[in-house]
């Protein structure tokens, strides 16, 4: 497994390979990144072959100056051990003054999807994570990148970006991976109490209840109302945001009539959680 810890050194690398499949990520990998670099191999596969690329860089631009950037956890080793194991090709582990060098005048922002939902909640979010993403793809060259659903509005984004800005690049959706209890994974679970962590699975049961109330016809408001007091039930689960959308565009919806994602932001102390389910009715 190659690792190149610059721009210069990653652009090397790309000179000698036809086909790349790229995972960007911010490390302190778990199962759900390993399922993207998964779905990255399956796709390399179903195209007759290539390598796979993963990115670990904490992307200073999608942080609040009040938000978690130096408490994000970092496992460099870790991570390098689990990709070569997933059999992963090439890392790139850039620094932040080379990614962001001095005088840089230019960002990428999806002015509608990344103002609502998660975007109003943390402004500037999305357009560090835009911009991040169209400088990876351009170091990187992939003709495929793989997103979770787990960041349901981050992956909407990147494939309107892709599509407005014609970047060749196929955008892999990947389910999300949760641990026995239904907790989706997440790198920010590490940093839950142990209280905390036992109360975190309401998130998933609250969807499943929705989901499983959701019919054509629903009311938003109902299942609104349902995720409301299943949350209030756990006392250590604060509700910061439950958003009931077209599952294809993320526009408001009243009633269910097409497929809608539920998106669910709760935070347990400083520690914000995300999970969402889309609803077929
Ligand atoms: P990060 O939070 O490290 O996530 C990297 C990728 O892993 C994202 O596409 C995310 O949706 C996916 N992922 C995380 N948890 C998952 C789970 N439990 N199941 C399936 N996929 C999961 O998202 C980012 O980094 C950054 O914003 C990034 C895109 C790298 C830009 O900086």
């Amino acid at each position: 497994m190659q690792i190149c810890r610059s721009t210069q050194d990653m652009r090397d690398w790309r000179k000698g390979t036809d086909r790349v499949a790229l995972v960007p990520t911010m490390g302190a990998l778990h199962a759900g990144h390993l399922a993207l670099v998964a779905r990255a191999r399956d796709w390399l596969d179903e195209q007759g072959g290539g390598r796979i690329v993963t990115s670990i860089f904490v992307n200073p631009t999608q942080f609040s100056p009040t938000e978690d950037l130096d408490r994000y956890p970092r496992s460099e080793a870790q991570d390098l051990a689990l990709l070569r194991d997933a059999g992963c090709d090439a890392v790139f582990l850039p620094q932040v003054p080379d990614i962001y060098r001095p005088g840089a005048q230019t960002h990428v922002e999806v002015t509608g999807l990344g103002r609502i939902l998660m975007g109003r909640l943390r402004p500037g979010h999305f357009r560090g994570v835009a911009t991040v993403v169209t400088k990876l793809f351009n170091i990187v060259q992939p003709q495929a990148a793989a997103f979770g659903e787990k960041d349901y509005q981050q992956l909407t984004l990147i494939r309107q970006m892709v599509a407005d800005l014609d970047i060749p690049v196929q955008i892999l959706p990947v389910a999300t991976v949760r641990d026995a209890d239904g907790l989706a994974m997440s790198s920010r679970n590490q940093r839950l109490t142990p209280d905390d962590r036992t109360a975190a699975p309401v998130l998933a049961r609250a969807l499943d209840q929705a989901a499983l109330s959701a019919s054509t016809g629903t009311p938003v408001s109902l299942l609104r109302r349902q995720i409301r007091t299943i949350l209030a039930s756990e006392p250590r689960a604060t509700l910061r945001a439950i958003d009931i959308c077209d599952a294809g565009d993320l526009s408001r919806i009243a009633t269910v009539t097409r497929p809608v994602v539920i998106l669910l932001a709760v935070a347990f102390g400083d520690v914000l959680l995300i999970d969402q389910r889309v609803v077929h009715p």
